[in-house]
């Protein structure tokens, strides 16, 4: 038997739990006239449940994720290139000849993929990216409307000045795609997409992805292991969808490779805190003074330390939060707390020291 937790990559099949509610509400918009905007921190799940409503969906689909880009030509570079995967080349062919700028079109018989790709020395980038914009609105009909799915949105902010604009007015343009637009900034994303001034704003519809809930998670976890291994499990990850499921990963191993009995989940934690230890202390060495003591009082007390005796103001105190969250360090949920389990977990210990 294979192990029967995942983590890292986009879960499927029998490693993705619940999201009911919430595919039923993605597929909903996919099958209006509207684009989506799927906000949560890192990790949450974003990429797996828009890969799930695609797959039931059944409608061509491009995905482009922001991260990998690194100018407004690379990403047209690459819209070309996830278009010619899911379109017959003869057809793409036929419409691009109004291509002002015209790219070179390589196939790989050995692989047989094609490559298309603009002469770096065309320097109008404007052009281009319209030029491939205009393409997806091409091949995409009213009864089979293309899906863009722009991953880590917030991006875009900084490629390059005035790229946002320049997108958002070819997208306004265009009538049969659906966009989603996914992002783990959450700041930078309502930034973009609440605010009066952003040319996105309003462009979609905005959801947001939560933990998984306990009680479904904890009986994913109990039918794989059991159900004290499962409280004592989402008792140390708080229900985060990836630590929870790094950490049932170890805990399995170890239940089934090294047969232990007692202290199991204590043993996996050890395990994967000793294994990122290196990494903890550099992060930990990268914090500044006052950092250092709001993560401190987070990991110990679940909570920023606000009280009398503090010895740094609350103004202070909320603004290091705010940068620790945009940085991905912390997270709010109900309450503040560290984003990584096993982090905080070093952090106690360390303190300790
Ligand atoms: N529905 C789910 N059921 C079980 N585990 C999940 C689910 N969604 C996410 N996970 C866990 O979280 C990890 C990160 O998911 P991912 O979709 O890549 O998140 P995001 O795109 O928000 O960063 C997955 O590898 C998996 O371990
Ligand atoms: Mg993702």
């Amino acid at each position: 038997m294979s192990n029967p937790f995942k983590f890292g990559t986009v879960v499927d099949g029998a490693f993705f739990t619940d999201r009911i509610a919430e595919l039923q509400y993605v597929k909903q918009i996919l099958q209006s006239e509207n684009h989506l905007v799927l906000i949560s921190p890192r990790r949450f799940g974003k990429s797996s449940l828009i890969n799930k409503a695609l797959e039931q969906i059944e409608r061509r689909h491009i995905v482009i994720n922001m991260q990998s880009v690194t100018s407004v030509q690379h990403f047209a570079h690459k819209l070309m290139n996830a278009l010619f995967r899911v379109y017959p080349m003869e057809r793409l062919k036929h419409l691009m000849t109004h291509f002002r700028i015209v790219p070179t079109i390589s196939t790989n018989p050995m692989t047989d993929t094609v490559d298309v790709s603009f002469s770096p020395i065309v320097n109008n980038t404007e052009i281009i990216l319209e030029d491939a914009m205009n393409l997806l609105e091409k091949v995409s009909t009213e009864e089979h409307r293309l899906i863009v799915v722009l991953d880590e949105f917030q991006e875009v902010v900084t490629l390059a000045k005035g790229f946002d604009r320049q997108l958002r007015s070819i997208m306004q343009m265009q009538k049969n795609i659906n966009y989603v637009f996914l992002g783990s900034q959450e700041s930078m994303m309502e930034n973009i997409f609440e605010k009066k001034k952003s040319p996105f704003y309003h462009f979609g519809q905005m959801m947001r992805l939560n933990k998984i809930p306990r009680e479904d998670f904890r009986q994913y976890i109990a039918e794989r292991l059991d159900e004290m291994l499962a409280d004592s499990i989402l008792d140390f990850t708080n229900c985060h969808p990836y630590y929870t499921q790094q950490i049932a990963y170890q805990v399995w191993d170890l239940v089934h490779y090294e047969q232990e009995k007692d202290d199991i989940v204590e043993k996996a934690i050890d395990r994967i805190v000793m294994l990122h230890d290196l990494d903890f202390e550099r992060l930990w060495l990268n914090f500044n003074k006052s950092d250092r003591r709001v993560l401190q009082d987070l990991c110990l007390f679940s909570q920023p330390a606000l009280g009398a005796d503090r010895s740094i103001p609350a103004s202070t105190t909320y603004s290091i939060l705010k940068k620790l969250m945009q940085q991905g360090y912390v997270i709010k949920t109900e309450h503040y707390e560290i984003e990584d389990p096993f982090f905080r977990r070093w952090v106690n210990r360390f303190s300790h020291r």
